[in-house]
C-alpha cells in the first residue's frame, strides 16, 4: 500500500509557485473523501486555502467541508506571539529598572535570522502534539526549511544544550532557595519553560522521524532550476535522516495541447522529465497536468485531486 494512506502527518514542500498549496489542498480533499478526518495547515503569508474553499480560514481549526478542517497560520504573528510570551516569562524575574533594556534585547533577538522560523516551528510542533489524536491526517502546506531540519536533526546537541541550561537554572534556583526561603524550594518559571520545551521537542522528534507516521512530499515543475533546487533539498533532508516519500511533478503540458509553440515546449519538457527520472531514481512520482486555468475553485481542485488519487491508488513507482 502507498505510504500516503498510512502516514498521519504530511509536509508538502517545494519552491515558490510550483503548486504546493494546490497539491496540499488536493491531497486533503482526497483524504477527506476517503472518510479520514483531515486538517490542512497553511503557513503561507499570502494564504489561498480560503480562496480555494471559499471560506474565511482562521488561525485555529476552521470547518471546510465534510471531514475537512483548515488552519492558516501567519509566521509574523506567530513570531510576535512568541516574543510576547518570552517577555511574559522574564516579567517578575528582572528588576523593574532593567525591564526596558531586557525588552530591547528581546526585540533585537526577534529580528535575527531564523527567529520567525523558530516561532513557526514551535507552533507546528504544538499543532502536531495537540491535534495528532483528533485527526487521522494532518497536512502542512510547507516544507521544513534548512533551519528546521537542523533543529530536528541535532537531537543530541539540542538535548545537551537544553540539559546544560536546565542544570544552570537549577543551580541558580538552589542558591536563591538557600538565600531567600530557608531551603524551601521556590518556583522557577524559566526552569519550567525550558523543561516543557525539552520534552515537547523530544516528543515531536520521534513523531517526525518515524517514517510510518510522517511523510514529506516535494512539488516541482519540469524545468531546470526547480529540478536542481529539489535535488539539493532532497539531499539535505537525506543527510539528516529525513526521507522524501514522493515528488509531485506539476504543470506537465498535456499531450493534447495544440499549436506548434506548445509542441516545441513539450519536447523540451520531455527532456526535463527524463532528467527528473534520472536524478531521483528512488522516488515515487505523481504527475499532474497543467490545467487550462488556475485551480481557484473546488471543482477544479476535484479534477486535480482525482488525478492524484488515481496515481496514489495505482501505486505505480513511475
Ligand atoms: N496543475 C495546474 N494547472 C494549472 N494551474 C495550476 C496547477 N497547479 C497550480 N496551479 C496554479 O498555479 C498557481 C500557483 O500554485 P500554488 O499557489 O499552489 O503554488 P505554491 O507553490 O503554493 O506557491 P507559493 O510558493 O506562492 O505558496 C495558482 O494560481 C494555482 O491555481
Ligand atoms: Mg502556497
Amino acid at each position: 500500500m502507498n505510504e500516503l494512506w498510512q502516514q498521519s502527518i504530511l509536509f508538502v514542500g517545494g519552491k515558490g509557485g510550483v503548486g504546493k498549496s494546490t497539491s496540499a489542498a488536493a491531497l486533503s480533499l482526497v483524504f477527506a473523501k476517503k472518510g479520514w478526518k483531515t486538517l490542512i495547515v497553511s503557513t503561507d503569508p499570502a494564504h489561498n486555502l480560503g480562496d480555494i474553499f471559499h471560506k474565511k480560514v482562521k488561525d485555529t481549526k476552521t470547518y471546510l467541508l465534510n471531514n475537512l478542517w483548515g488552519m492558516e497560520i501567519n509566521p509574523q504573528i506567530e513570531s510576535d506571539k512568541y516574543i510576547d510570551s518570552v517577555k511574559m516569562n522574564v516579567k517578575g524575574l528582572v528588576k523593574a529598572s532593567m525591564i526596558e533594556e531586557v525588552h530591547r534585547q528581546i526585540d533585537m533577538a526577534s529580528s535575527a535570522p531564523g527567529a520567525e522560523e523558530a516561532a513557526l516551528f514551535d507552533r507546528i510542533v504544538s499543532i502536531i502534539l495537540e491535534e495528532k489524536e483528533e485527526f487521522d491526517k494532518i497536512i502542512f502546506d510547507t516544507a521544513p526549511t534548512g533551519h528546521t531540519i537542523r533543529l530536528l536533526s541535532l537531537p543530541e546537541l539540542m538535548g545537551v544544550w537544553m540539559d546544560g541550561m536546565l542544570e544552570r537554572r537549577k543551580k541558580t534556583n538552589d542558591n536563591y532557595t538557600q538565600l531567600l526561603n530557608d531551603g524551601e524550594p521556590v518556583e522557577d518559571p524559566i526552569y519550567d519553560v525550558l523543561q516543557q520545551r525539552r520534552s515537547k521537542f523530544a516528543k515531536v522528534r520521534s513523531v517526525l522521524l518515524n517514517t510510518s507516521v510522517t511523510g514529506f512530499l516535494f512539488v516541482l515543475i519540469p524545468e531546470r532550476l526547480p529540478i536542481l533546487e529539489t535535488e539539493k533539498a532532497v539531499e539535505l533532508m537525506g543527510k539528516h535522516g529525513l526521507e522524501i516519500n514522493g515528488l509531485i511533478i506539476n504543470k506537465i503540458i498535456p499531450d493534447e495541447a495544440d499549436g506548434q509553440f506548445l509542441q516545441k515546449r513539450k519536447r523540451q519538457e520531455k527532456e526535463y522529465l527524463r532528467l527528473i527520472e534520472k536524478k531521483f531514481t528512488s522516488q515515487r512520482f505523481y504527475k499532474i497536468p497543467l490545467f487550462e486555468e488556475d485551480i481557484h475553485s473546488l471543482e477544479r481542485l476535484e479534477a486535480f485531486s482525482q488525478d492524484f488519487r488515481q496515481q496514489v491508488e495505482g501505486g505505480t513507482k513511475k
